[in-house]
Parts: C-alpha cells; structure tokens; sequence
C-alpha cells in the first residue's frame, strides 16, 4: 500500500520531540511543521479511519503515546456535521487534510459563553491550534453541506480519555470524555522503513 509511513515517521519524531520536555510554546512551534508535512500528502490515511457516520462526527484514534503525552485523531465528517462547543484542557494541533473545516472561537465569561471573532474557514493543508493558554473553547464543524471532510488532530495528552467540557449557549457547562469511535488503531509497523 502507498502509504502509511508518513503516520509512522510522524509518530516516531512527535515521540523525540515529547521527550525533550520543552515548554507549550516551543513544543507547538516545532510540532507544527510535524503536522504540516502530514498534511502534505493525502495518501496515508486507512479508508477505515476516514469513513464518515451518517448520524455524527467521528473520531478514530491513530496512536496515543505510551506515556500519554499526545495523541494523534482523525475526524471524519459527513456534511454538515459539526461538534458542541467544547474545551480541551490540553493543546491541541488541529490540521485539515481533505475537504475543510469550519472554526469558531469562543471565551467564558460571567457563566456563559461568548463567540470570539467571526468563524474560520479551514482549507486542506491548514493548522489551528488551541490550549488552555491560546484559547481553548470553540465549536467545529464540517466546512461542507454536501461533502465529507477528514481533519487529522493532535493533543497534549490522551485526548479520548481527558474529563472536559461542553458549553451551551446561556450557560450550561457539562463534563464529557469523548471516547474513540474505534477501538482499533492502524498497523505502522507492516512494512519497513
Ligand atoms: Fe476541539
């Protein structure tokens, strides 16, 4: 098969770049480029971990690191399909790899939750970033009505497993952990490097 060793090679270096310890700032800066590379190709992904639900967004697990110090996620959307607003409460390196993605940001404040700007549109090939530190609320959702669209998501830790927050507007706060829709991830060691 073409290609799953961009996902292995990306594993391998973010796994390095963990183990230097650097603070969020000099982490994010040289993970980015990590991200973009992986979304310079659109070869590498498993059809299994792009196919869409016809029901709500979905969200493989690719690898989470050992020491769950990041993992990697890919989001398969059907059109239209778009996520609550919610928080992470780690970073997050957020890159389109096929279709697009729709991005509003918002900010708490005073019980509620306000909107931040105006949306952003995600082409393939682009990166947001997110924390608790950058901004860390926002709602997602698939920059097409009418097409699938697949993001590729890395975070600063188990992101499956993390207790965090969805939003309403008016303000109710609720506390979720998002799971992985699969719970299988793919095979990066069937052919050599
Ligand atoms: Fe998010």
């Amino acid at each position: 098969m073409a290609g799953i060793q961009p996902l292995r090679l990306f594993i391998a270096e973010m796994t390095k770049l963990a183990e230097l310890g650097l603070d969020e700032a000099a982490l994010l800066e040289r993970a980015r480029p990590l991200m973009s590379q992986l979304l310079s190709k659109d070869d590498w992904l498993p059809r299994a971990f792009a196919e869409p639900d016809g029901h709500s967004y979905r969200q493989y697990l690719l690898h989470c690191d050992p020491l769950e110090r990041f993992s990697l996620v890919s989001f398969a959307w059907g059109p239209g399909q778009a996520t609550p607003i919610h928080d992470h409460t780690v970073w997050g390196i957020l890159g389109v790899l096929r279709g697009s993605e729709i991005s509003q940001r918002y900010v708490a404040a005073d019980g509620d939750v306000h909107e931040c700007g105006s949306n952003e549109i995600l082409e393939a090939g682009a990166i947001d970033m997110v924390s608790p530190s950058i901004g860390d609320i926002h709602k997602v959702w698939n920059g097409s009505k009418s097409r699938i669209s697949v993001s590729v998501h890395l975070y600063g830790g188990n992101i499956g497993a993390i207790r965090r927050h969805s939003f309403e507007a008016g303000g109710g706060v609720k506390t979720f952990q998002s799971g992985y829709t699969s719970s299988v991830i793919p095979n990066v060691w069937q052919s050599a490097t």
